[in-house]
C-alpha cells in the first residue's frame, strides 16, 4: 500500500485527491490546504484528515505527495517536501522561474528524491495516438489552447499558465529541444498577458507554433501535424484524431480516416506512472529536467519580446 498526500486542494488539487481515493493499493494519509474549508470538503467527501500546517501532513511520512497549490507557492512548497525527503508529484509549471526551477531540480537530485511534473496532455489518449501516427517525417506543428478568463488564476499569464502545456507536448512531440522561439502577447483584461502567439524552430528542424488565449468565450484545445506522408488533427478535449493521406495527383483526392476514440481519465494515468516510479525507483516518466526545460522556454520568449 502505498501511502499519500495532497497539498493545495483547489480545482485541480480536488482532482488529484479524487484519483487517488480511487486507486487500488493507495491510501490517502492526508491532505493539506490554508483554506479549512477546503479541508472540511475533503473530510466530508473521502474521509481523509486535513491539516493547515504542511510540517503536520509530512509527519505522517507519505511515501508521495502531489503539489497542486497556486504557481507562486510552487518553489517553497516543493523544496519543504524534498527536504522530507517525500517523492514529489508538482502541478504545472514546475515553478514560477526558471532559477526556482533548477534550485528544485537540484535540491531533488541531492536528496535523491524522485520529482515529477503534471504535463498530463502527455497522457491524453489523443496525444499518445498522435504521436504514434507522426512517426520521423514530421514537418510543422501549430496548436491552439483558448478559452474564457479563469478568475481564480491571478498569479500568472496565459504563457505559463496555458502555454507551458503546449511547449511541453512540442518537444515531446517533436523529440526535440527548442532552437528559435518568439512570441508576442498582450494583456487587455487584467495584469498578466491573456493572448500570445509562440513561433519556433526545433533543433530537428520541425517548426512549431502556438496560439493560447483568455479572450474567447469557449474554450478549445486543438493540434494539427504537418507531415511528408500525413496531415493528423488531435482534439484534445474530445480526444479525437482525424488523419489524412497526402494529396493523391492521380486520382486528385486523399483519405480521411477518424481513429477510434479510447476515452481515459488521464490524471489516473499520470498518477497511475508516477506512483508506479516512486514505488519501482524509476524515472519518471515526466522529470524536473522536463518541466525546468519548459521554463526556460517561457524566459527565453518573454527576455527576447
Ligand atoms: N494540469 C492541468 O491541466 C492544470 C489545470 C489547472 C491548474 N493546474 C495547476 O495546478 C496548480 C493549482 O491550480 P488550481 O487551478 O487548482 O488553483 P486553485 O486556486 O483552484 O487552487 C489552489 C489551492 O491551493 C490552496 N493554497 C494556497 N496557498 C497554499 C499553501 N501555502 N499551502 C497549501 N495550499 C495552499 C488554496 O487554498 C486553493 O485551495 C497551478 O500551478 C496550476 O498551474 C494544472
Amino acid at each position: 500500500m502505498q501511502k499519500v498526500g495532497v497539498i493545495g486542494l483547489g480545482s485541480m488539487g480536488k482532482v488529484h485527491l479524487r484519483n487517488y481515493c480511487e486507486m487500488p493499493d493507495v491510501q490517502v494519509v492526508g491532505v493539506m490546504d490554508v483554506a479549512q474549508a477546503n479541508l472540511d470538503d475533503a473530510k466530508k467527501r473521502f474521509g481523509v484528515p486535513g491539516f493547515t500546517h504542511l510540517p503536520d501532513l509530512l509527519k505522517l511520512k507519505p511515501d508521495a505527495v502531489s503539489i497542486s497549490v497556486p504557481t507562486v507557492l510552487h518553489y517553497e512548497v516543493a523544496l519543504e517536501v524534498i527536504e522530507h525527503g517525500v517523492a514529489l508529484l508538482v502541478e504545472k509549471p514546475l515553478a514560477a522561474t526558471a532559477e526556482q526551477g533548477w534550485r528544485l531540480v537540484e535540491a531533488a537530485k541531492a536528496k535523491g528524491v524522485p520529482l515529477m511534473v503534471g504535463h498530463i496532455e502527455r497522457f491524453n489518449p489523443a496525444i499518445q495516438r498522435m504521436k504514434e501516427l507522426i512517426g520521423d517525417d514530421l514537418i510543422s506543428l501549430s496548436i491552439e489552447r483558448v478559452g474564457p478568463y479563469p478568475v481564480r488564476i491571478q498569479d500568472v499569464g496565459v504563457i505559463r499558465d496555458l502555454g507551458s502545456h503546449d511547449i511541453d507536448l512540442i518537444r515531446h512531440l517533436t523529440g526535440s529541444n527548442f532552437e528559435t522561439v518568439s512570441g508576442v502577447f498582450s494583456a487587455s483584461l487584467g495584469k498578466h498577458e491573456d493572448s500570445a502567439l509562440i513561433t519556433a524552430k526545433m533543433e530537428n528542424g520541425v517548426l512549431a507554433h502556438i496560439t493560447t488565449n483568455w479572450v474567447t468565450p469557449f474554450r478549445s484545445r486543438k493540434v494539427t501535424a504537418s507531415c511528408k506522408s500525413r496531415f493528423v488533427e488531435a482534439d484534445l478535449m474530445t480526444q479525437q484524431v482525424r488523419e489524412y493521406g497526402m494529396f493523391a495527383e492521380s486520382e486528385k483526392n486523399y483519405t480521411v480516416r477518424d481513429w477510434p476514440v479510447m476515452r481515459r481519465e488521464q490524471m489516473r494515468e499520470e498518477l497511475t506512472a508516477f506512483l508506479a516510479a516512486v514505488r519501482d525507483k524509476t524515472r519518471p516518466p515526466i522529470t524536473g529536467e522536463d518541466g525546468l526545460a519548459v521554463l526556460k522556454v517561457i524566459e527565453r520568449i518573454f527576455e527576447g519580446a
